[in-house]
């Protein structure tokens, strides 16, 4: 449905909403999806107000909201990308990359190479790409010869995929025997090599070996990952990588932005916990992960060096970020006091304070007229709480807090007793539909004023955060 609507719009719309999703790096339907929802949102969007002055008040820290929705996939909008498929079965997954890298925004030109034509026709290439597909060295005839070292230079970035053990050992002895191999050579842009074989083929120490020297010349590496192989019963290490984690590896080669908080270590908690009550059942609460997710996604674009704490959620972990998965609020604290010292923390997860007094080792069973089970609680320990007072604070804490009413009351109580230095503070009433959802409207509460913001997608919530997360190290504590 949602596609039939894409494809129905005019092209002026569709590029618009094309950029929009690149920039949020999102697919089209998904973006089209968001700004639907959004506009039947009942609060429009809003420019910055306050209510108290304080430190906020400079317009030098105001950020517009047009600059709030970037995602490091914004970075491949209007890129040109140089594919170059070899021939393995993985080929067929690189036509899905052709179509992922040009919903953020880049043209995409494409090389072939004999065997890939094995695998996938070029005729499938060139639909996708909508450009013509190069596969050989010298092609007098057609009027497509322009040259391998144009092809080569006119792009900003060259991938791989799949890079067959083949190809890596003919890039590693510098070969130019074939147009994708020539191309390769002769390139000065950044190349990033998608690996894919057997796992005996990439175990094999030729391999390793082949690997590490182009490793040693600056290739990128990208996977390969674990799973199945094609050729039944065989698993391991050789499996190239999704589309979009290429995509996502491909969008920090182009990223060419600022990275204001380069250097700087930040520990971010997201999701909720889960306190068992027996080995099926737990307590929990709505939290989704996506506000936290997207703080340590927008951490990492901003040169972040970032730990995600995460608790059992159904995200993918964000790219460039190191997560830790924990179940329970004293795993999520050991983890998040095994990542001191740290820069930044920034306590998003929706911890359960409460947790029961004992998990019953076996599934708890009804028992006919002994009636339900009385659940005991007791406290989960304060993270927060915890780091704000810690011998080893990080120079920046910040807390979220989840109200459903008096919320500038309860964030500024939460403020002095977790001693934090900033609340983002949010109504998380069921009729809000934040807690899950993909908006959230917050208060930043911090000793000088609170700062209403307008109605946000959590990605630019978090942009938005981090811009001034990076002002506040930039001018009240380190020289950048
Ligand atoms: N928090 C925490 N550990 C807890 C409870 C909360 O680290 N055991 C953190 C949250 O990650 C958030 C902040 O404290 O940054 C506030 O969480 P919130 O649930 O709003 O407040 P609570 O302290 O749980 O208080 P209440 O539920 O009474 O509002």
């Amino acid at each position: 449905m949602a596609s039939i609507t894409i494809r129905n719009l005019d092209d002026a719309a569709k590029q618009a909403l094309r950029e929009r999703a690149a920039r949020n790096g999102r697919s089209m339907e998904e973006e089209a999806r968001i700004l639907l929802g959004g506009m039947t949102a009942e609060q429009p969007a809003q420019s910055v107000t306050r209510s108290v002055p304080g430190e906020l008040t400079n317009p030098a820290n105001r950020i517009p909201v047009s600059q709030g929705g970037n995602s490091a996939n914004s970075a491949l909008l209007g890129k040109v990308i140089l594919l170059v498929i070899t021939g393995g079965i993985a080929s067929y997954k690189a036509l899905d990359l052709i179509r992922r890298l040009r919903e953020r925004g880049a043209k995409v030109s494409v090389v072939m190479t004999r065997g890939a034509s094995e695998f996938i026709t070029p005729l499938s290439a060139t639909a996708l790409s909508g450009e013509q597909v190069y596969c050989e060295l010298f092609d007098r005839i057609g009027e497509h010869d322009v040259g391998h070292i144009r092809l080569a230079r006119d792009c900003d970035l060259v991938i791989v995929a799949p890079a067959t053990a083949d190809f890596l050992a003919r890039m590693a002895q510098g070969r130019a025997d074939d147009l994708a191999s020539a191309v390769l050579l002769a390139t000065r842009q950044p190349v990033l090599l998608a690996p894919a074989m057997n796992p005996a083929m990439w175990n094999n120490a030729a391999t390793q070996r082949n690997v590490s020297m182009l490793r040693d010349d600056g290739k990128h590496i990208v996977g390969p990952g674990k799973g199945e192989m094609a050729e039944s019963g065989e698993s391991g290490v050789g499996r190239m990588a999704e589309p979009l984690e290429i995509v996502a590896a491909a969008a920090r080669l182009c990223d060419t932005r600022p990275k204001p908080l380069k250097g700087f270590k930040a520990v971010v908690t997201s999701g909720p916990t889960h306190e068992p009550i027996d080995p099926v059942r737990y307590i929990a609460n709505r939290s989704s992960g996506k506000q936290g997710h997207a703080i340590a996604a927008a951490l990492a674009e901003a040169g972040a060096s970032v730990t995600l704490v995460s608790g059992p959620v159904t995200l993918r972990d964000p790219d460039g970020v190191a997560t830790i998965h924990v179940e329970t609020a004293r795993e999520m604290q050991a983890a998040v006091e095994a990542a001191l010292p740290a820069d930044m923390a920034i306590m998003v997860a929706a911890v359960a304070d409460w947790r029961t007094q004992v998990s019953a080792g076996e599934k708890m069973k009804k028992t006919e007229g002994k009636g339900p089970p009385a659940l005991l609680l007791e406290e989960n320990p304060d993270i927060l709480k915890g780091i704000g007072h810690h011998a080893n604070r990080p120079r920046l804490v910040i807390g979220f807090a989840a109200e459903t009413n008096d919320i500038d009351k309860n964030a500024l109580g939460k403020l002095d007793r977790k001693r934090a230095d900033w609340i983002v503070a949010n109504d998380v009433s069921a009729e809000t539909g934040v807690m899950g959802g993909d908006r959230n409207t917050i208060r930043l509460v911090t000793r000088n004023g609170i700062e209403n913001w307008p109605q946000l997608d959590k990605s630019e919530v978090a942009h938005r955060l981090v811009q001034l997360i990076a002002h506040w190290f930039a001018t009240n504590t380190v020289e950048v």
